[in-house]
């Protein structure tokens, strides 16, 4: 295998304002000046990789504008091989962002050339897929690409068997069975569980545990719940072991969801088993947490080991 991880999924251009507090409908507030970062979840997921230091690639799509190329750039000052990413047919995502005093953000997505990765372009790009242990996907290309890069996984190449799937349903969306039957994990936050849940009374319960166990009910293989400061729940096979987080004060969480995801697919394809892999995700979330911006603000190998 080339590559300890591929990723499958969009990348923005974040327009970011820091804020007192967001206006409400038909108000308008004054914010900081505007910062303009690299983003996206499925490019912060390859960029965290990367930078802890993952054989990983992308493959996305974005604009041929200046919005693409700084997401090209950021990927490859990371280490990510950006043969998969894909230019044209759309101006690049972008992703509106308020952040308020407690480092909480709301963001909103114009999907843009995200919305143009096909299913073809991931027939296109079998041979970068039956060369990666893991695939890590999320909701910000069309779920028919989403469908297709779990069938490609589950049929393999020549015989040998095909990545490893891990998929944070974000932005929620109701999921097809075939996707989560190959989910292993499936990475939710509370909202994303709750939402998947639907009228389960189990989406109800305060109790993550009680998340995680109705959604292994619905067939993936494992279930991550990410708890922001309290850290993530794992649960597999009727063992469900809770990870705590580590003391961080938050600046700006943009990002960290995604440092997290990106971190444990990586270590899920170096051999790590799943607790082991979520153990160090949180480190790799947590040191997210404490600088500004998703790409820019994750950490190397070192910063987790000093924290
Ligand atoms: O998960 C954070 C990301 O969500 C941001 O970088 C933004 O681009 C949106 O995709
Ligand atoms: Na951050």
């Amino acid at each position: 295998h080339d590559y300890d991880l591929l990723v499958v999924g969009s990348a923005n251009a974040d327009l970011v304002i820091g804020v007192e507090r967001r206006p409400g409908p038909g108000e308008t507030v004054l914010g900081s000046d505007l910062a303009v970062h690299p983003g996206g979840k499925g490019a912060n997921q390859a960029v965290a990789a990367a930078r802890l230091g993952a054989r990983t690639a992308l493959l996305a799509r974005v604009g041929d504008d200046d919005h693409g190329r700084l997401l090209l750039d950021s990927l490859r000052t990371a280490g990510a091989d950006t043969s998969g990413v894909l230019t044209g047919g759309a101006p690049t995502g972008v992703a509106l962002i308020t952040v308020d005093p407690s480092g909480d953000n709301s963001i909103v997505v114009s999907p843009g050339a995200n919305a143009r990765l096909a299913p073809e372009d991931v027939r296109a790009a079998a041979p970068l897929l039956a060369s990666a242990r893991v695939v890590s996907l999320q909701l910000e290309i069309p779920l028919e690409t989403v469908a297709e890069v779990v069938r490609a996984a589950a049929a393999g190449t020549d015989g040998r068997p095909g990545p490893r799937v891990v998929l944070n349903p974000s932005p929620a969306a109701p999921l097809p069975g075939e996707v989560l039957a190959r989910c292993d994990p499936l990475v939710v936050n509370e909202h994303e569980a709750r939402f998947l849940l639907g009228d389960d009374p189990a989406g109800g319960s305060t109790e993550p545990e009680e998340w995680a166990a109705a959604l292994l009910t619905r067939g993936p293989r494992s279930v991550v719940v990410t708890l922001g400061e309290r850290g993530a729940l794992v649960a597999d096979d009727g063992r469900t072991v809770r990870v705590p987080s580590l003391p961080v004060g938050a600046v700006d969480t943009t990002g960290a969801g995604d440092a997290f995801t990106g971190a444990l697919a990586w270590r899920l394809g170096v051999g790590d088993d799943l607790e082991t892999a979520v153990r160090f995700a949180v480190r790799v979330g947590a040191a997210a947490v404490t600088r500004a911006g998703a790409q820019q603000s994750f950490p190397t190998a070192e910063d987790v080991a000093r924290l």
